[in-house]
């Protein structure tokens, strides 16, 4: 397994792939990795020839008062999780590496308020606007989409996996990719999830034991509303409320929101609206449990 820190190792190794005809598969990740990240890995392994993982804790990614200074890292361990899975290359680049500073560029930054010299984002527009996950985390899918944009500039891969387990991210990153006329072809995979339930992440590690007792109850509260649509519901209120009060009704977590979004146009229904048949829907939420704040969805096709 090649473990390389700089662009221009990663462009001579890419080179090496090229000339050797290998399809490479690349999986993006900010590392911590557990069973999730593992399966996306292994489903690359099975379609493409070379793979090749990115470990990188984006700052863009990351709103003011989040968590981008304690987010977990764990290098050498993660290391050695994918020499297991046999991943032919790892790219970890500093933070400098993907947005350099320089002197000459101070001016431009302090007038564009910018931490970088970049002077370029890749926005989906209206994600902020038209989707809760968007609107709960202003910018973050714009950090979101210009580093993965960059990763594949970098790395060129013939193909991309990601997990549903982001449901909202895996819409961004399409829409982006389908927008731009990006070359690569991406791959979507299952949640991967604890024995309870709880959808497997990185942030699962600051959870105390008695929050992690609780946490499954995002997943059955969105499973109550996909039920419900499976028995009939189409009325959007109705589907949310039932995932709502079961969240609620657990003292220690608080309620973000639980939406229904229409995955193919990439925005969530008005609460008042009725989802219609033919629709490939995702039934998502977000809650806080203690400072943590957790995601999941359920994909529906009807
Ligand atoms: P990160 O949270 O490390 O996740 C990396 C990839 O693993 C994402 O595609 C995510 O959806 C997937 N993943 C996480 N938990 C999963 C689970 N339980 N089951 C299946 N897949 C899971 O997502 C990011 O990093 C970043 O936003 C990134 C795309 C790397 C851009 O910085």
């Amino acid at each position: 397994m090649q473990v390389v820190n700089t662009i221009k190792q990663l462009r001579t190794l890419r080179a090496t792939l090229a000339k050797n005809n290998k399809s490479v598969g690349l999986v993006p990740t900010m590392g911590y990795l557990h069973q999730g990240h593992l399966s996306l890995v292994r489903e690359a392994k099975r379609k493409t020839d070379a793979v090749g993982v990115t470990i990188f804790v984006n700052p863009l990614q990351f709103g003011p008062t989040e968590d981008f200074t304690t987010y977990p890292r764990a290098m050498e361990r993660d290391l050695d999780m994918l020499r297991s899975e046999n991943v032919d290359f790892v790219f970890c680049p500093t933070p400098e590496e993907m947005y350099p500073t320089s002197e000459t560029q101070q001016e431009a930054k302090r007038h564009l308020m910018l931490h970088t010299e970049s002077r370029t984002w890749v926005q989906v527009e209206g994600m902020d606007e038209l989707t809760r996950e968007g609107s709960s985390r202003k910018g973050h899918f714009r950090g979101v989409a210009t580093v993965v944009t960059k990763l594949f500039n970098i790395v060129q891969p013939d193909k991309a996996f990601f997990g549903q387990k982001d449901g909202m991210q895996c819409i961004v990153i399409k829409k982006m990719v389908n927008d731009l006329n990006v070359p690569v072809e991406i791959d979507i995979c299952d949640t991967m999830r604890e024995e309870d339930g709880l959808a497997m992440s990185s942030r699962n590690v600051y959870l105390n034991p008695q929050q992690r007792a609780i946490a499954p109850t995002l997943y059955r509260a969105l499973q109550c509303a996909a039920r419900s649509v499976h028995e009939g519901e189409r009325r959007v209120s109705e589907i949310v409320r039932a995932a709502e009060e079961e969240i609620r009704r657990c003292e220690g977590l608080v309620l973000d929101y639980i939406v229904v979004s229409d995955m193919n146009a990439g925005v969530d229904l008005d609460r008042e609206s009725r989802v219609e048949d033919n629709t490939h829907l995702m039934i998502s939420g977000a809650m806080w449990n203690g400072k943590t704040r957790l995601i999941d969805n359920i994909v529906l096709q009807l």
